[in-house]
């Protein structure tokens, strides 16, 4: 199938009472993972890119890559660009054919957000890609980004505001989630959750999911959470899946033999997780 956008994809989800799972994918390695786990489950997926990823081999290169898996593939697929910290990055997604685009101005003021998402979603719009935007912030770092210690969350009323103003497609709500390694069990604001799904009727994203429990994600889902983002523990199935190649052979130099073994990992990861979602089947 060619690339979907993200934007009919999460209304059937909101509609249906279940999420998409968004994977970040950083070589080609965890791509063909990803589209393995969705064609084996018959789910629709999201594949994403962060700043930092597609710095080091362009948005060229990752929509190449995520193309060729969606154009060989039965289910909907959409490239998406995580945490588009700029503009002039969101245009650049935009122009390499990216379905949908993140663009996250949660590190500066309400005002400035509101102004660099209305400028995105004025932009892409017309072309017909989706905006996600983010209102509060997400704790943790992802990439360059840093939360800072302030790590407000979503104010229900704000986010109203935020949605009219800038006519994004779908939000990402910070309700105590972090990106990375979660020192303890997170712990998350489920009633903050709630207020806003009563009062914002565009799809919500949860960022910062690797390490949230199971259970909890499946809560999220319930009270109205359309896309559920991971990308640390893809990493870490991947490097596991490598180390255990090298452990048994530390003399192994053909780089298929220790990629096809974190390949393996991130697909098992990423079947748990598409059933943890709820979106298996939802491509049939
Ligand atoms: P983690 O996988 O680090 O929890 O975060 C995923 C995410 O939100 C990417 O935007």
């Amino acid at each position: 199938m060619s690339l979907v956008t993200t934007k009919q994809m999460l209304l059937d989800a909101q509609a249906g009472g279940y999420a998409v799972g968004a994977f970040n994918v950083e070589n080609m390695e965890m791509v063909q993972a990803v589209i393995a786990a969705a064609e084996e489950l018959k789910s629709p997926v999201i594949m994403q890119t962060t700043p930092s990823t597609v710095k080091y081999a362009s948005t060229d290169y990752f929509y190449a890559n995520v193309k060729t898996a969606a154009q060989n593939a039965n289910i909907p697929v959409v490239i998406h660009l995580d945490h588009g910290s700029s503009f002039e990055l969101a245009m650049k997604a935009y122009r390499s054919g990216y379905t949908s685009i993140m663009i996250d101005g949660s590190h500066g003021t309400f005002e400035e957000n509101v102004a660099v998402s209305a400028k995105v979603v004025e932009a892409v719009h017309p072309g017909g890609v989706p905006v996600e935007a983010e209102l509060g912030k997400v704790g943790g770092k992802e990439d360059e980004l840093e939360a800072g210690d302030d790590n407000p969350y979503t104010d229900p009323k704000q986010a109203v505001e935020f949605v009219e103003k800038t006519g994004i497609d779908s939000l990402a709500v910070a309700i105590g989630t972090a990106h990375g390694v979660y020192k303890g069990e997170p712990k998350l604001d489920l009633n903050r959750l709630s207020e806003i799904r009563e009062v914002v009727s565009i799809p919500l994203v949860l960022h910062g999911t690797s390490g949230v429990p199971d259970t909890t994600v499946t809560e999220c889902v319930k009270r109205g959470i359309c896309k559920v983002n991971y990308a640390t523990d893809l990493r870490i199935a991947f490097t596991k899946g490598v180390k255990s190649v090298m452990d048994v052979d530390s003399d192994v130099i053909d780089p298929k033999k220790y990629n096809a073994a974190g390949r393996d990992e991130v697909k098992k990861y990423v079947m748990e997780k598409m059933k943890v979602v709820g979106s298996v089947g939802k491509a049939e």
